[in-house]
């Protein structure tokens, strides 16, 4: 498939066993590549790391890594200039690309060394967990943290090639599975009934990490992540941002629950909340929001809200980039399947609907 975004597109390769095949499209895709530099992190190089090095040794690139922290802490401004600083004392040039080998954390720093290292230079993602695959490999926005808040240091840095494969993650913690599920069950109830019934029919081989059937979810997600992304690259229409869905409370949770709580389980919390905003409104049926908590329990993702201060929520909501010019904005689901408004909303009413969940 491929991300139409003129001088910018990019193709997306999802199939099982392409871990082999990484070194050879580099060179088809990227023909100019001088050097590849693979950011990653223990971990993930200990797990998968032997497949990708045959695969660009075969193609007659040497595999020159450099070792990140895993998870979160690699998302810091300090990881950034030492992972720039390994580059330089490298003597990696303005040809060479960097491959970024591993979820969602090593592909948002690795995108932003590419974007900025150099000027820019050309990236790879290799993306190794199923939140990473459906998700933030796709569509450029690359970010590192910064005290005050998540993602808040950053640049659009679209990929030139993303090459998923859904056996590496038949390795992945189940809690992290699960996480990605939550991404998936996200597109469904934004974009696509077929999909949420997929997955409503198949959650039990998707948490086994069967790959056939990650396979399928996988290339459907890229396929609607490519599709809001062609329509906004940046974010400036309100396209994207239907991409939100979940993720105003939802980060707002994760923020306050750090470093427990994993990004998917936090939005499966922020789309249980916004449906209960959206039935409030008179927006999406009863029977619908049950469907959507009755998947995301089947698949062991709760939606009730932690035990959080209600003064803390507001706060962390407020100190998000979704509040513009005062008003926080909600995307608001419709029903399964179909397009979700997108509305600022009341602080009242918010500070309503999370007392009636008992937080106060
Ligand atoms: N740029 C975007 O558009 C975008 C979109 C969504 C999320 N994100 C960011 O992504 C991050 C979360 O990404 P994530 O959920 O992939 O988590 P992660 O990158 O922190 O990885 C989670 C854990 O899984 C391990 N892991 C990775 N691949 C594995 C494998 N194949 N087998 C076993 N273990 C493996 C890692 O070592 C790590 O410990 C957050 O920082 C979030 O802000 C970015
Ligand atoms: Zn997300």
């Amino acid at each position: 498939m491929t991300v139409r975004l003129g001088e910018r597109s990019y193709p997306v390769y999802v199939a099982p066993g392409l871990i082999s095949g990484v070194g050879s499209l580099i060179a088809e895709r990227l023909p100019s590549a001088s050097g590849c530099a693979v950011v990653t992190s223990e971990n993930i190089w200990g797990l998968h790391g032997g497949a990708l090095a045959n695969s660009l040794e075969a193609a007659g690139f040497k595999a020159d890594i450099v070792l990140v922290p895993d998870g979160e802490e690699a998302k810091s401004w300090g990881e950034t200039a030492r992972l720039i600083g390994e580059l330089l004392d490298r003597g990696f040039d303005r040809r060479s690309t960097l491959i970024a080998f591993g979820g969602g954390a090593v592909g948002d720093l690795a995108g932003f060394a590419a974007a900025i290292y150099l000027r820019g230079i050309d990236l790879v993602q290799v993306p190794t967990t199923l939140l990473a695959q459906v998700d933030s490999a796709i569509g450029g926005k690359a970010a590192v943290n910064h005290p005050m808040g998540k993602n808040l240091i950053g640049a659009f840095k679209q990929p030139g090639l993303v090459v998923s494969d859904p056996e590496l993650l038949a390795s992945l913690p189940g809690r992290e599975l699960r996480s990605g599920l939550s991404e998936v069950v996200k597109y469904g109830v934004i974009a696509d009934p077929e999909l949420f019934r997929k997955v409503e029919e198949k959650g039990d081989a998707l948490q086994d990490a069967e790959p056939g059937a990650l396979t399928e979810v996988v290339r459907r997600c890229a396929t609607i992540k490519a599709g809001y992304v062609e329509q906004d690259e940046r974010d400036l229409e309100g396209i994207r941002a239907a991409l939100n869905y979940g993720h105003t409370l939802g980060h707002a949770v994760e923020t306050l629950s750090a470093p427990w709580m994993r990004h998917g389980e936090a939005v499966a919390i922020g789309m249980g909340f916004a449906g209960r905003v959206s039935v409030g409104l008179g927006l999406m049926k009863e029977g619908e929001l049950e469907r959507q908590r009755d998947l995301l329990a089947s698949l062991g993702l709760e939606t009730g809200i932690p035990d959080l201060k209600l003064v803390e929520i507001l706060d962390a909501i407020k100190r998000d980039k979704k509040v513009e010019g005062g008003s926080v904005r909600f995307v608001l689901p419709t029903g399964i399947g179909t397009a979700p408004v997108i509305r600022p909303i009341d602080e009242t009413l918010i500070v309503r609907e999370l007392g009636r969940e008992g937080v106060g």
